[in-house]
């Protein structure tokens, strides 16, 4: 299965994506969690990268196209696999639609996980994430066990360079500008499944196998 999680900045897609591929076994795609790399690891696209990222800026549509085209190639996404923050501008969803079609394949789904605007910025601001494993928890609605240690690896949280409140203003504008307009794209396609996000986590989970077992 090819699926899609699409959603502002905290709406959840991380979260949830946890849970999916642990469920599902998926190959699992964050072009995030791709470009944070690149940025700790100091590569040249990381570089490139981080000035978008420190500003809440989207990363230019050829750089990720190229990372998410490398890594569909890659052999553990044979079954399909989970895109999460992929794509996010129309010109990114209309290369997916020409890479797929040239590999023979096809999305099953695109999940949209909707979230009003003062939760997201409470979600985003609480955000801790693990430096060693990048597990995600939040101070308040899903803190760790211990203060500031992951609850599966034991290693230290921090929180992320653009979770600061002006960079995740400017993310949420970022996403109503150019992310919002693949609501209707994928509607039009007849793929798109919107979950109340504003939920517990565990009630989301539960809509979106719902979702994903009736494919
Ligand atoms: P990316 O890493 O994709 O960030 P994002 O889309 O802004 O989304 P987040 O990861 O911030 O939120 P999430 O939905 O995963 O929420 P999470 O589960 O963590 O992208 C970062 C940057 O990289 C971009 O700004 C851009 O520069 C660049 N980039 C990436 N992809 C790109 C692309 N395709 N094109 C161009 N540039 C790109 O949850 C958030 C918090 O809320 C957590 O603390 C969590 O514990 C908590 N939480 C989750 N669910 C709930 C719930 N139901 N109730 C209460 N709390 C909850
Ligand atoms: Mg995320």
């Amino acid at each position: 299965m090819l699926i899609i999680l699409l959603g502002p900045p905290g709406a959840g897609k991380g979260t949830q994506a946890e849970f999916l591929v642990q469920k599902y076994g998926s190959a699992y795609i964050s072009t995030g969690e791709i470009l944070r790399s690149a940025v700790k690891k100091g590569t040249a696209m990381g570089k490139q990268a981080k000035q978008y990222m420190d500003q809440g800026q989207l990363v230019p549509d050829e750089v990720v196209v190229g990372i998410v085209q490398e890594r569909l190639l890659e052999p553990d996404c044979g079954q399909g696999a989970l895109l999460d923050g992929f794509p996010r501008t129309v010109v990114q969803a209309r290369s997916l639609d020409r890479v797929l079609g040239e590999m023979n394949s096809r999305l099953d789904a695109v999940v949209h996980i909707a979230v009003e605007e003062e939760e997201l910025i409470a979600r985003l601001t609480g955000r801790r994430v693990c430096r060693d494993c990048g597990a995600t928890y939040h101070v308040k609605f899903n803190p760790p066990k211990v203060r500031n240690i992951c609850d599966q690896c034991g290693g230290e949280l921090s929180q992320r360079d653009d979770d600061s409140l002006a960079t995740v203003t400017e993310r949420l504008l970022v996403y109503k500008k150019q992310t919002e307009p693949l609501i209707e794209y994928y509607q039009k396609r007849n793929l798109l499944y919107t979950i109340d996000g504003n939920q517990e986590i565990g009630a989301i989970s539960t809509q979106i196998i719902t979702v994903l077992d009736q494919l």
